[in-house]
């Protein structure tokens, strides 16, 4: 709960590198997310080359962060690896979500940078990264150590609660 409820997007980082075995548990928690009938049609690159990573804020227009983030993960969906047609985004959604709480459980900052369904975005990521024509660009995660901090969001509204019916 606790890794949860302080989850905030995290868009400032200091330059203190992200070891490559945080980076591998990042993925280890994204690939226990769960999938439609355990599909899991994920697919991950790690990116960590300044050049690339300065290069998708000219088709990400919110994205600049990435400027200076140590490290990204960007998540795509593998239409080969779907049996269940158009459940991959919400299996990546699932995936990136959890990302994005390992990273608060370890100290890290980190944001959700969207990407699917932005024609512009997916088409300017898959020729940037050389994806194969099967594998969608789906979010982006700018990933670093926190330079700022921020109080946990609170947004619990029981008004958006229903039981039974409306
Ligand atoms: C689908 C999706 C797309 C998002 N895209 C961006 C983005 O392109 N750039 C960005 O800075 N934040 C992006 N965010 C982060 C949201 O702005 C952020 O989650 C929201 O403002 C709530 O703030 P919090 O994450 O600090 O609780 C995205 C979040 C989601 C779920």
């Amino acid at each position: 709960m606790e890794a949860i409820l302080t989850r905030r997007s995290i868009r400032k980082y200091t330059n203190q590198p992200v070891p490559e075995q945080v980076v591998k548990e990042l993925l280890e928690a994204a690939m226990s997310a769960p999938s439609a009938v355990n599909q899991q049609p994920w697919q991950f690159i790690v990116i960590n080359d300044r050049k690339i990573l300065g290069e998708i804020p000219k088709l990400h227009p919110y994205s600049l962060m990435l400027r200076a983030a140590p490290v990204a993960i960007l998540v795509c969906g593998d239409l080969q690896l779907e049996k269940m047609r158009g459940n991959w985004v919400q299996d990546c959604s699932a995936a990136t979500e959890n990302i994005l709480v390992a990273a608060n459980a370890k100290g890290l900052g980190a944001v959700w940078l969207g990407v699917y369904p932005v024609e512009r975005r997916v088409t300017g990521i898959k020729k940037l990264l050389d994806l194969p024509e099967n594998v969608i660009p789906f979010s982006i995660v700018s990933i670093g150590y926190p330079a700022v901090k921020k109080l946990p969001a609170n947004r619990y509204d029981s008004s958006r609660i229903h039981y039974n019916r409306w």
